[in-house]
């Protein structure tokens, strides 16, 4: 062995025993909304946007419903993936232990969220992006009481932070007349709220320890079906595809802001908003087939909200945009991942550590039940 390889290791080890042990893994630790949501809002008996019928997680592991809102893996499944790092499990997981958080991360996603606490309140229950923060400070306690204070702080600056809400406090706020924020703001004012609020809540997880943080800006949101459907045409919905543009320019400028003011951040945002956009126009060129309808539907009684066991599912679900009414498929939320990894400059943080190919099952054409056209 040459001398300073023995050096090195000898310095890694003392320093290593200066940090009270914390041999620590990078993990994630997610917030977000039904985008995210790895089976938090499962756990919540009274939540009325949930993932746990049947065709839901048709291309994910054994196929049965896990709570994501899609035929196989979340953006955020696919970038963790990407960056080598492990997929926290969601919260609300009745099997989570301080070691599944040490090895893992947490995932604090929940269908129907947004960044204010007034969004989405006709779900009933689902975690906010403030509760989400709350909750990840009872993680923080849960850590610091089995690892101790200095290593709990070092696991959490490591980690890495993804924040990824903001649709539905447009599709289920803001647009809808009967949450008074649709009459109490325009649209730029209204805009100005959210990153007023996105930024106290970013500080605050930077007071808690986040150093490296991502957040996702939103897609075309007025072309997902449930808007198409609002025109006679079947249009996509251009005053909601404009303010998904302004709330992406706004917090583009908000995370720069962020990111300079905050000290040892490194906080970066992304959005996919042109290459999907490109997408939907142009489905071919990117090998897909159809971009305007959900792969699972309820016939022509649409939109049903959720996709449900009496749906009927399109026959190539790979070549689908939408895989439900508001969600993208798997396969559109690799393309959208591989934008985002672009965007943020990401390599793997770890190349020994390779995930295991997912989605289990490869989102192909596969025996769909009742397929049609
Ligand atoms: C707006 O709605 C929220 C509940 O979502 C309520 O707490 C608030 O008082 C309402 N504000 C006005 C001005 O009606
Ligand atoms: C949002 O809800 C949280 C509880 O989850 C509460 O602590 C906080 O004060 C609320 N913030 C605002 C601005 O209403
Ligand atoms: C970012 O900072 C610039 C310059 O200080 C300011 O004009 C702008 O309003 C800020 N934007 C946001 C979204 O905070
Ligand atoms: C920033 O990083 C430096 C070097 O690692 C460290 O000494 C300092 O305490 C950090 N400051 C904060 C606020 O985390
Ligand atoms: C795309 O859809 C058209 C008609 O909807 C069909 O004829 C064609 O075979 C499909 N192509 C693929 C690759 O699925
Ligand atoms: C990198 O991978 C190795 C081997 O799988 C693992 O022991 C180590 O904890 C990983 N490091 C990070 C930062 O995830």
């Amino acid at each position: 062995m040459k001398p300073e390889v023995v050096l090195t290791i000898l310095i890694v080890t003392i320093l290593g025993m200066a940090m009270e042990g914390c041999h620590c893994k990078m993990v994630q630790f997610i917030f977000g909304d039904s985008l995210s949501d790895v089976g938090n809002n499962r756990y919540l008996s009274r939540s009325l946007a949930t993932a746990n019928l049947p065709w839901y997680g048709i291309d994910f592991g054994n196929g049965l419903p896990n709570g994501r809102f899609s035929n196989g893996r979340t953006v955020a499944d696919i970038t963790g993936d990407m960056m080598g790092l492990p997929r926290p499990p969601a919260f609300l997981d009745p099997s989570l232990t301080e070691d599944m958080i040490l090895e893992n991360g947490v995932n604090y996603a929940s269908g129907g969220a947004g960044i204010l606490n007034e969004t989405g309140g006709y779900f009933i229950q689902k975690f906010t992006l403030y509760k989400q923060i709350e909750l990840y400070q009872g993680t923080q306690q849960l850590i610091i009481n089995k690892i101790g204070k200095e290593a709990a702080q070092q696991f959490f600056q490591e980690a890495r932070y993804v924040v990824a809400l903001g649709s539905n406090d447009f599709i289920n706020n803001y647009l809808m007349p009967v949450y008074n924020d649709s009459w109490k703001y325009n649209d730029q004012g209204f805009v100005q709220y959210l990153m007023e609020t996105l930024q106290r809540q970013i500080t605050i997880l930077h007071s808690l320890g986040a150093r490296e943080m991502v957040v996702f800006g939103l897609g075309p949101m007025g072309c997902i079906p449930l808007q198409r459907v609002l025109s006679t045409s079947g249009e996509c919905q251009d005053r909601t595809n404009r303010l998904a543009k302004s709330f992406n320019k706004a917090t583009s400028q908000l995370v720069d802001n962020l990111s300079r003011k905050l000290t040892n951040s490194s906080i970066k945002f992304g959005d996919a908003y042109d290459v999907v956009n490109d997408l939907i126009t142009n489905p071919r060129k990117y090998g897909f087939n159809n971009s305007d309808s959900p792969c699972c539907s309820f016939g022509r009684i649409r939109p049903a909200l959720t996709c449900i066991p009496a749906s009927v599912l399109c026959k190539d679900r790979s070549k689908y945009v939408f895989w439900d009414e508001y969600h993208p498929s798997d396969s559109a939320n690799e393309l959208i991942a591989n934008e985002l990894i672009k965007k943020f400059g990401f390599l793997r943080v770890n190349d020994s550590n390779a995930p295991s190919p997912a989605p289990a099952a490869a989102p192909t054409s596969g025996a769909a039940p009742s397929p049609h056209n």
